[in-house]
Formats: structure tokens, C-alpha cells, sequence
């Protein structure tokens, strides 16, 4: 039986004490605080089982995406046939901790199952895109957030790139994706989602805005545009103008900060990133594309706000500093 003392006590005691690495402010909840829905991060069932990651996203991030779980030669490298085993421990994972999902991505040309790319027939590929989409957004209604519903899809002067998707179905692949994706998940928010979308001017950027624009218009549900942010050192120092010219997209609902990484993470950079952010009111949230430096795809760049041994850097304090204030 415990003391009343001790029950007095508890939900005191209760709060877990930050460990080594984590950091003592949680930037989600102070951005939060500025009425935006998360800073987050993205991990998988590797990163979540090893480490102090897992510590790390529940005290000090809000949101999750699968840097790979959810992609296609991981979730259906067979026609028809779905191992989503690790998919599904990231969504648990996330769910028992109470972070948002950005599912990461459903239609994108590499990582892509080998059978998908050698499908030459329209009607074929837009039967298999329907039954990708469904198969994923249906799994994990209600649970996601918001999907990546098609990733990387323009060249970098805002052409349409070169995939089986567009080579077998012109642009149409998009509202193909689209339509499959809402009809399974109506509440999902759905993003089209991209790099190099830095600079307001640049012709990706405009490229982006235009066919955005014109799809909306033809009724594609899309609600949101997702800037990557896998910036050099520097570029940040735009990172507003051109977030707020992707929010002024007509039809946009939403935009986002998706897989942000920054060469040399900076406390300019990444702080700028950040007031971007909340300068844009249709800005949503930041994610960061992972924990620790030595974890990113990019690790050589020291591009992100934990280092090698899990304890935050100085852009982590000074985002800390620029939400506190
Ligand atoms: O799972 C296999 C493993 O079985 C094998 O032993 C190992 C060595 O060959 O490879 C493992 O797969 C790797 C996978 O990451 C999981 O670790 C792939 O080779 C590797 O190419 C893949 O890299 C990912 C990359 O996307 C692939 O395009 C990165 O982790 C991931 O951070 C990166 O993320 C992308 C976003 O999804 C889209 N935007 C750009 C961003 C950076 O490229």
C-alpha cells in the first residue's frame, strides 16, 4: 500500500527525467505553442529499436515519417503481395506515443519495384497505382496524418520528369494517385511533395506552383506541398519567400518543411527555416530528415540538430531560443 505522501508524489515523480542526449526543451512543444502542429523528425524500426532515438523523438519531437518503411520496393516488391511489417511497427510506434504521421511516399520513381517499371500498358499501371495507393491509405486510415502521395516529380526547371509513371501516363498519373488516395482516406491530407524548392524564382519552384495550380483547378484533391529542405549552407536565407510562394499556390490548403537537413547546421540556417515557418500561416510544421548527424543520409554534411552522440547542437538551442522568445 502506498504512503499518501508517495501518491501525493507520483504524477511528480512520474515525468520522466531527460537522459543523456535527450534535450531538456522540446521544440515540438514549443513550436506548438506557436500554433503550429509539430517539429518532427523521421526514423524507422532500426533507429527506434537502437540508440537513444526513440528518447529522443518522444521528449523532443512530435512527428514521425518513415525515411523508408513505407516506400514501394519495401511495401509491395511483389505485384500484389504487401510486407508491411515495418511500415506498421513505425504507425504503432507513433500511435502509442502520441506523434503525428506523415506517410512517406506512395508514388515515386526510385526505390520503385522493379516489376512496376517495366508496366507499358496505361490501363495496367493506373489498375497497379489504385491498388498500391488503396492498399497503404486504407491500412493506416484514420492513423496518418498525411501522405506523400507523389514525391520528386519535376525536373529542375519544373518540366514533368521522366518515369514509368509519366512516360506511360503523361501527367494523369498524379490525379490517378490522388483520386485512389482520398477515395480510401477522405480525412488524410494529401501533399505533393519535392526538393529544390528553395528559391521562389527557381523553375522548379514555378513549375511546381503552375501545375499545382492547373491540377487543383481540374479537381485532383490535392490539399498541400511539401518543401524537402535538404538545403546547403546558406539557402535558408529564402527559405520564407519561397514557402510563402508555394502557400499562395490557388487551392492550397497547406504547406510543409518535409525532410529538412542543412550542410554544416547552422544556428542561421536552421533558425531561419524555423521563423519561416511561422510566418507562413499555412505553414503546418517542420520535419527534420533525422535524429543524429552520423544516422542521415547525408551524414558527412553534420546536417541535423543532434550529433553522433545523441546530444543536441547548437542549432537545436538556438531554435529553442528563437521559440522561447
Ligand atoms: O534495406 C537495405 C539493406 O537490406 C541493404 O543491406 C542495404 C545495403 O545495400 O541497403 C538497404 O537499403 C537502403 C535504404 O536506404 C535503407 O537503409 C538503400 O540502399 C538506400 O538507398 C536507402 O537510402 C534512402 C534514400 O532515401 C533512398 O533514396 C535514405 O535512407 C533516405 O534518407 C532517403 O530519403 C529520401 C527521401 O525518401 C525522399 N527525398 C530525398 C531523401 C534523401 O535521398
Amino acid at each position: 500500500m502506498k504512503s499518501s505522501l508517495a501518491l501525493l508524489l507520483a504524477p511528480l515523480t512520474a515525468v520522466a527525467a531527460p537522459t543523456a542526449g535527450q534535450a531538456a526543451e522540446s521544440i515540438d512543444e514549443l513550436i506548438k505553442a506557436k500554433d503550429k502542429l509539430y517539429y518532427g523528425t523521421c526514423t524507422d524500426q532500426g533507429l527506434l529499436t537502437s540508440g537513444q532515438s526513440a528518447a529522443i523523438i518522444q521528449t523532443n519531437f512530435g512527428q514521425v515519417t518513415p525515411e523508408n518503411s513505407m516506400k514501394w520496393d519495401q511495401t509491395e516488391n511483389s505485384r500484389g503481395q504487401f510486407n508491411l511489417a515495418q511500415a506498421d511497427y513505425l504507425v504503432d510506434w507513433a500511435t502509442e506515443n502520441n506523434k503525428s504521421i506523415r506517410g512517406h511516399t506512395l508514388v515515386w520513381h526510385p526505390q520503385l519495384a522493379g516489376w512496376v517499371n517495366n508496366i507499358r500498358d496505361p490501363a495496367e499501371l493506373t489498375t497497379v497505382i489504385q491498388d498500391h495507393v488503396t492498399e497503404l491509405v486504407t491500412r493506416y486510415k484514420g492513423k496518418i496524418r498525411a501522405w506523400d502521395v507523389v514525391n520528386e516529380i519535376f525536373n529542375e526547371d519544373g518540366s514533368l520528369r521522366s518515369s514509368v509513371f509519366s512516360n506511360v501516363l503523361g501527367e494523369d498519373f498524379v490525379r490517378i494517385a490522388f483520386e485512389a488516395a482520398r477515395a480510401a482516406d477522405p480525412d488524410a491530407v494529401l501533399y505533393i511533395n519535392d526538393y529544390n524548392l528553395d528559391q521562389p524564382n527557381y523553375g522548379k519552384t514555378q513549375g511546381m506552383i503552375r501545375n499545382v495550380a492547373k491540377w487543383i483547378a481540374a479537381g485532383v484533391p490535392i490539399d498541400g506541398i511539401g518543401s524537402q529542405g535538404h538545403l546547403t549552407a546558406g539557402l535558408a536565407s529564402q527559405a520564407g519567400a519561397t514557402i510563402a510562394a508555394l502557400a499562395a499556390t490557388e487551392g492550397i490548403k497547406e504547406v510543409a518543411f518535409t525532410e529538412v537537413d542543412i550542410v554544416g547546421a547552422s544556428q542561421q540556417d536552421y533558425t531561419a527555416v524555423t521563423q519561416a515557418c511561422l510566418d507562413e500561416p499555412k505553414c503546418v510544421g517542420i520535419t527534420v530528415w533525422g535524429v543524429r548527424d552520423s544516422d542521415s543520409w547525408r551524414a558527412q554534411n553534420n546536417p541535423l540538430l543532434f550529433d553522433g552522440s545523441f546530444n543536441p547542437k547548437p542549432a537545436y538551442n538556438a531554435i529553442v531560443d528563437l521559440l522561447s522568445s
